[in-house]
């Protein structure tokens, strides 16, 4: 049975005027990803070897010094504004402690003199967490029981470690720890060092999250563990929770964030809305690795259109209330927009 073609609604509100052509449509469109929305978080490796794919993260890849600066300019050009580094140590550097992020020419320190010597205006971010560097592969150093992190004690090296990387020059340090009070800490620890413009973009609401699992393979955290199950419960959020999640969020916004950031994206939209109402702190986002991860893997089974995925993917953590979003596909979208 079909419609007759004589059939009229009168209709005086009829939405899809204002779809009728792409034009109409481009008018009305309310949300907009620019490049400069996106950071694009990058990995860095000793050496000289050319880029190595990460297998889960299909076009991401450890970058030695020299590519990882390429890359940089590369992504200024094309109109990204921001990076955050993340190093891939040697398992043989890695220990309990996590020595190794105490050695001042470390790897990331290296790697952020180079990049703002050859890019000076590009924003850089370093991570402020111990996992790449300890061989449990967790954020900070543990009790003396070895069952859990030492909330201070890790406080107190994450304060030094900031300072240490914002002497390397960094525009912002990003705590994605965890701990209480970190955030504080390391403001204080900052300011009486004097560096007083070093901004402090927080991990304020992090999840613990089954969604990170590429990233423990890319600087080898869970590896380094020896487990591909890595716990971090008793520091990041349950997921079930949004008030937990909520008070993060002003904790780190009266110790001092000055960006606050939800991770990861696309499975907690609506805490990136809730965060963006109580706050006007300027607000990021991650789209982690895992949702990275699911986009390719679907596209390569043509299962999913890469582009489209990935575009619907970073258009709905915007409109969300996201300012910022970090994210893997930042200079695919960046070149897609040029
Ligand atoms: C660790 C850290 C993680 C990510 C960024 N910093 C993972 C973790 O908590 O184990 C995840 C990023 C991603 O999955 O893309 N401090």
């Amino acid at each position: 049975m079909s419609t007759p073609a004589t059939f009229k609604l009168d209709l005086p509100v009829r939405p899809r005027r204002l779809r009728r052509t792409a034009a109409r449509r481009e008018l009305m469109r309310e949300t907009q990803v620019r490049p400069a929305d996106l950071i694009a978080p990058l990995f860095v490796v000793e050496g000289v070897a050319a880029p190595q794919e990460i297998a889960s993260m299909p076009g991401q890849f450890r970058l030695s010094l020299p590519d990882l600066v390429k890359e940089c300019r590369e992504l200024w050009s094309l109109g990204v504004r921001a990076v955050t580094l993340f190093p891939k140590l040697d398992p043989a550097i890695k220990d309990a402690e996590g020595t190794e992020e105490l050695n001042e020419e470390g790897l990331i320190l290296r790697a952020v003199r180079a990049v703002k010597m050859a890019v000076p205006e590009l924003v850089v971010i370093t991570d402020v967490a111990l996992d790449p560097y300890t061989s449990h592969g967790h954020d900070g150093v543990l009790n003396l029981a070895g069952d859990d992190v030492n909330n201070d004690a890790t406080v107190g090296r994450l304060a030094a470690m900031a300072v240490r990387q914002a002497r390397a020059g960094v525009d912002f340090v990003a705590p994605s720890d965890m701990m209480d009070g970190r955030v504080g800490a390391i403001r204080a620890a900052l300011d009486a060092a004097g560096f007083v413009e070093t901004g402090i973009l927080a991990y304020s609401v992090k999840f613990n999250s089954a969604y990170y699992g590429p990233f423990r393979e890319a600087v080898g955290s869970a590896q380094a563990a020896g487990t591909k199950l890595l716990s971090k419960a008793t520091y990041q959020l349950d997921p079930a929770n949004r008030r937990a999640a909520l008070a993060e969020a002003e904790l780190d916004e009266a110790e001092g964030a000055d960006i606050l950031m939800v991770k990861p994206a696309g499975a907690y939209l609506d805490i990136i809305r809730d965060v963006r109402e109580r706050s006007d702190r300027p607000l990021a986002a991650y789209q982690v690795s895992g949702e990275y991860a699911q986009i390719h893997a679907a596209a390569r089974l043509g299962w999913l259109d890469l582009e489209r995925a990935r575009d619907e993917s970073l258009l709905a953590i915007k409109r969300a209330g996201a300012d910022l979003i970090l994210t893997y596909f930042a200079k695919d979208v960046a070149r897609a927009l040029a």
